[in-house]
């Protein structure tokens, strides 16, 4: 997945398509391109790097034009080089496009415009874009319907956009199954993958749905239908988030920034109206079979709902990662799947809820994404309300995500009756209380976590354990420090750890175990059994619990306390603190925290 831009104004759009592409580059940042329409035709200027470097080294700001298109790259098809960075021309130089997504027949596009003596630079499947639209222009055919007829002829999955020599006061659009705005201005007009593309310009938007196509020029635009032409009226959307919530506001960070915004996230969870939350729980609870699906931290954040559901409304509501989803389970007619996902553009989340409408399965999402092609395409959905989350990494949205399911589960414990409602109200009390907890918690202990963070960054193998809902806060933790910090770490249940990989410990691998408080006894015996196995061959444990005797114990070589909270939500605590250490660990290691390698914000393909 890539983000894409484009710019039409009576001004000069250069800074402004340069700051697009720059807010959009947590969607993928291995290199970039600009291309500005002057009186030659499109000037493209493109390289490998990070935007700023790019911008500086192509000197982005010299450009000149009123209409211009830009991309910034996550590398699906051809390596990271300058050739393979877009925006892409035809052969004679008179078009250029930049297209997010993936086109599954572009070999046999390739050949079949190679044969007709077209010239290729690029290893790319989105080059073929624009010598198609060259092909069909050579017959004679209008720019616009030769927009079109080539966007009919590429499968896969498409947000793509033009700009041409002879138009030189549109850009043209489309899109399938990758996501496309535009953003009305005055004077001027925006496309983006996203709101962050235009959210510094304007708050009007108009979210393109999937088989249509526009012409945006400064005054106005137009949606059509890709297969007839025929027009759509779309509806203006105004965008509550502000260009002040997408910068970084003091911190160094957009990962710190926004794992201290949690105490505002977790209050906007909580503020979700009771009937969204009482109309998922009653579709929870009167399906044959519920799916709780997301994949990465959002399939974390599903799994700890699975607990949660189990603990507070003892119903069985299995969370299966979305990219096994369709090969493992068996959904049919009278299920619910619940998705969770911050983008709301997840290939693997898509790809099972497409199947689900196919089914005729009921389908409901908890997103943070305004817009987005999830929070369209179910049935229900809860917007999670959580603000534009910039770093790569999730840290605000999952837990909000998470808060959103542990409402789900009260509520429908109400219903099975495994609650009454005033022990319902007793817990909505406990998790009303966490914002304040979460913010002592940043105030007070994270120095402490940052000197544990010091202390052990060396480490370069780890284990993560827990038990109960501790289990898929260990998985999210090693997730955190895989992404942001490149240390090898291992998520699994601390009662696993016993059947085989015990084998590994030794002096140098660490163990870091998330222990409950003794008053869950049971978890807490079960999980210092680990600890104590751990020791016993001569293994490391660095503790993350709540206890102040047990902040004496031998058993562990390194800790962090946490502050008491009951056990509704000790784990959100423990959450919040494996968030903060992963941050520390990576800034300690001098990791590039908000655009870790290799990574990107939404992986919208398969
Ligand atoms: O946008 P989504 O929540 O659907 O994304 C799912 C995963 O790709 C995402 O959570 C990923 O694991 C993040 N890098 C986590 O930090």
């Amino acid at each position: 997945m890539c983000g894409i831009s484009g710019i039409i104004s009576n001004a000069n759009i250069a800074k402004k398509l340069l700051d697009s592409i720059q807010n959009l580059e947590y969607r993928g940042y291995d290199s970039c391109g600009m291309a500005i329409l002057n009186s030659h035709g499109p000037i493209i200027r493109k390289n490998i790097g990070h935007v700023a470097d790019v911008a500086e080294k192509e000197l982005f700001l010299s450009m000149n034009g009123n209409t211009g298109i830009a991309h910034t790259r996550w590398a699906t098809h051809g390596g990271v080089t300058p050739v393979n960075a877009h925006p892409h021309a035809n052969c004679d130089g008179s078009i250029a496009v930049v297209h997010n997504g993936i086109i599954s027949n572009y070999v046999k596009l390739r050949e079949m415009l190679t044969k007709k003596r077209h010239t290729f630079l690029s290893e790319t499947d989105s080059e073929v874009i624009p010598h198609l639209i060259e092909e069909y222009r050579k017959g004679g055919m209008p720019l616009e319907s030769a927009f079109v007829a080539a966007l009919k002829d590429i499968e896969g999955s498409y947000a793509v956009a033009m700009v041409a020599y002879e138009k030189p006061w549109k850009i043209f659009c489309g899109k399938h199954e990758s996501p496309l705005i535009i953003g009305l201005g005055k004077n001027e007009n925006y496309i983006g993958s996203d709101f962050n593309a235009f959210i510094e310009f304007t708050k009007e938007a108009v979210v393109m749905d999937d088989g249509e196509y526009a012409i945006v020029s400064n005054e106005g635009y137009a949606v059509k239908k890709i297969v007839n032409g025929a027009p759509v009226l779309k509806k203006v959307m105004h965008v509550e988030w502000d260009a002040e919530m997408s910068k970084k506001g003091g911190f160094p960070h957009y990962m710190l920034k926004e794992i201290y915004e949690q105490p505002e996230t977790v209050k906007k969870a909580l503020s979700i109206s009771d009937a969204s939350i009482q109309m998922l729980a009653q579709n929870v609870v009167s399906a044959e079979r519920t799916y709780l699906t997301g994949v990465g931290t959002t399939f974390y954040a599903a799994q700890l709902g699975q607990y949660y559901f189990a603990s507070e409304a003892g119903i069985n509501v299995p969370a299966v990662s979305s990219d096994e989803f369709l090969e493992n389970s068996a959904m049919a007619k009278g299920d619910f799947v619940l998705a969770v996902s911050q983008s709301g553009e997840t290939y693997d989340t898509l790809r099972v809820l497409r199947e689900a409408k196919n089914r005729k399965i009921r389908t409901a999402a908890i997103v943070n994404v305004i817009g987005s092609t999830m929070a369209r395409l179910v049935d229900d959905v809860v917007m999670q309300g959580s603000g534009p989350e910039i770093c790569v990494i999730s840290t605000k949205a999952a837990l909000a995500q998470v808060i959103i399911l542990i409402r789900t589960a009260l509520e429908a414990g109400v219903i099975t009756g495994k609650l009454r409602v005033s022990e319902k109200k007793q817990k909505i009390k406990q998790l009303e209380a966490l914002p304040q907890q979460i913010s002592d918690f940043l105030n007070e202990h994270s120095g402490f976590v940052h000197n544990l963070a010091e202390r052990q960054a060396h480490h370069h193998n780890w284990l993560f354990l827990g038990r109960g809902k501790y289990y898929p806060i260990a998985l999210e933790a090693a997730l955190k420090v895989k992404e942001v910090a490149y240390l090898h770490a291992e998520g699994m249940p601390a009662g696993f750890l016993k059947h085989g990989t015990i084998a590994l410990i030794d002096d140098n691998l660490r163990s870091l175990v998330f222990i409950p408080s003794e008053k869950e006894e049971a978890l807490y015996k079960m999980t210092m059994s680990a600890v104590e196995e751990i020791n016993a061959r001569g293994g490391k444990v660095i503790g993350i619990h709540s206890s102040k005797t047990f902040a004496k114990s031998k058993l562990l070589a390194d800790q962090l306390l946490l502050p008491p909270a009951p056990p509704l939500v000790m784990p959100l605590m423990a959450l919040v603190a494996s968030q903060l250490f992963s941050y520390f660990l990576a800034t300690t290691l001098d990791r590039n925290v908000d655009k870790p390698r290799a990574l990107a914000k939404s992986v919208t393909v398969a």
